[in-house]
């Protein structure tokens, strides 16, 4: 996408969002029903941007890349070698290569360094693309988050890390820390909240959650003009409480992401989401 594009969909994305605060504002369609952005969301949806990073994720999955010139095709991402459908549903889990339970940023980059030779750290440099550059990562999250599309959350907790994980992550999003002394659950414990416009969903309610998780993110961010992970969501959120930076793919953001994945099975998954 060129920037006048992006400029043009961010636009879109600001108009679809500002107009219907006061012309609608009863949507039927759940924890929503408070919002009116909601219906810009939904036009948006309709016309989803985000789906040229699904286009380009798929090329950059099966292209022979990098050093060691490969695709992702042997890329085992929970489902089995190179299978992409169904993955997005049951992450993050344990790898027994790696020995950790991985989400889906972190186990694309342990694949494109094992399997492809790129090096992590240019990688992780380049995680979060910018108005010159795209983030290889945001289109494959799009593209493998988008082939779970149809099927619900089901995120199991069987291998007694991910155990551990799901309980490390639930106490994180509960534990107040910081100079602001705020919690997750101090801004996404009650519903119908807004921060100015933003809307903050009540993660302690299944039906919020899934909606988050499921159709959430990768999203499309107007505001961006790029599709962000979930990964770049919880780092935005830590600068939000003034912690220090959210290492990528760390342990404590694939904690997180476990117990928010779990809390949210059963929410039908269609991504990319859409994001202000
Ligand atoms: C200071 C308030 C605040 C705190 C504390 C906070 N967030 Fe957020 N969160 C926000 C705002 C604001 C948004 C974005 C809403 C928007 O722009 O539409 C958001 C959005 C999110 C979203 C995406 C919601 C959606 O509808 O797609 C997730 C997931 C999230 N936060 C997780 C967390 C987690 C996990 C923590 C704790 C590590 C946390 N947040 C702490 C303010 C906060």
């Amino acid at each position: 996408m060129n920037a006048r594009c992006r400029i043009a969909a961010a636009a879109m994305v600001f108009a679809a969002t500002v107009y219907p605060v006061s012309a609608q504002n009863k949507a039927a369609d759940g924890f929503k029903a408070y919002d009116g952005l909601a219906v810009g969301r939904q036009m948006l949806a309709e016309d989803n941007p985000g789906d040229l990073w699904v286009e380009r994720g798929q090329r950059l999955f099966n292209d022979k890349r990098g050093p060691k010139n490969t695709s992702l095709e042997r890329c085992d991402l929970g489902q089995g070698p190179g299978v992409v459908k169904g993955v997005f549903a049951t992450l993050p889990r344990y790898f027994a290569d790696t020995n950790k339970v991985q989400d889906l940023e972190s186990r694309l980059l342990t694949c494109m360094v094992e399997l492809q030779g790129f090096k992590r750290e240019d990688i992780v440099r380049d995680r979060f693309g910018t108005l010159d550059k795209d983030s290889e990562l945001e289109a494959l999250v799009s593209y493998v988050g988008a082939a779970s599309n149809g099927l619900r959350m089901n995120v199991r907790l069987n291998h007694a890390q991910e155990r551990e994980m799901y309980k490390a992550g639930e106490y994180a999003f509960y534990r107040r820390s910081g100079p602001l002394d705020f919690a997750c659950v101090t801004c996404h414990g009650e519903s119908g909240k807004r921060i100015r416009l933003q809307e903050l969903p009540n993660m302690t309610k299944p039906e919020e959650m899934r909606e988050v998780i499921a159709t959430g993110w990768p999203a499309y961010r107007g505001t961006h003009s790029t599709v962000r992970t979930m990964q770049h969501r919880l780092y935005d959120c830590f600068w939000q409480m003034r912690l220090a930076d959210l290492g990528f793919a760390s342990d404590l953001s694939v904690a997180i992401t476990t117990y928010l994945n779990y809390s949210a099975n059963g929410g039908e998954i269609k991504l990319p989401g859409v994001r202000r």
